[in-house]
């Protein structure tokens, strides 16, 4: 079973997202998802009531409780996955600390055409529209992804 790790800074909002939109997309067989926090700000909490609601209109329901990625992560997973350019960089240097770094770790937006290269802009401080905005790249990005990993 592939195992995938979705991660941002407060695992509130986007990661947890990314998390629920990939597994609806690919069932609960052929892979694993899961998310983190860069952060451990909101340990043990639901994802941001907004996040949710917004999910829940389109189907996704979104479940999780935060943690924060662990040195463990880089093995447990084949591949981590960063929200936004800041996560990545704050994930590649934790990696530098790992014992065993076997975890593929690319952007979210990395395989889209549409969204490449751009951040999932973090909803926390903005308005509703930012909340749609994340699901709108989310399920986009994880197409992309799944397309990828069904190459691999
Ligand atoms: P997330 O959003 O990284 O998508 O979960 C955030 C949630 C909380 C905070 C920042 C970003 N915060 O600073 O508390």
């Amino acid at each position: 079973m592939v195992k995938i790790l979705f991660v941002c800074l407060g695992n509130i909002c986007r990661s947890p997202a990314a998390e629920a939109i990939m597994q609806k997309i690919v069932g609960d067989k052929t892979i694993f998802c899961d998310s983190a926090g860069t952060s451990g700000y909101h340990q043990g909490e639901l994802a941001d009531k907004r996040m949710r609601e917004a999910g829940l209109k389109r189907g996704v329901h979104i479940t999780s409780r935060s943690r924060q990625i662990t040195l463990n992560d880089f093995e447990d997973f084949d591949y981590i996955i960063a929200m936004d350019h800041s996560n990545l960089k704050n994930i590649k240097s934790l990696g530098k600390e790992a014992k065993n770094n076997t975890a593929k770790i690319h952007l979210m937006s990395e395989f889209s055409q549409s969204y490449s290269g751009q951040s999932v802009p973090d909803p926390y401080y903005g308005g509703e529209q930012g909340f749609e905005e994340v699901l709108d790249m989310c399920e986009v990005c994880c197409q992309a992804l799944l397309k990828k990993l069904i190459k691999e």
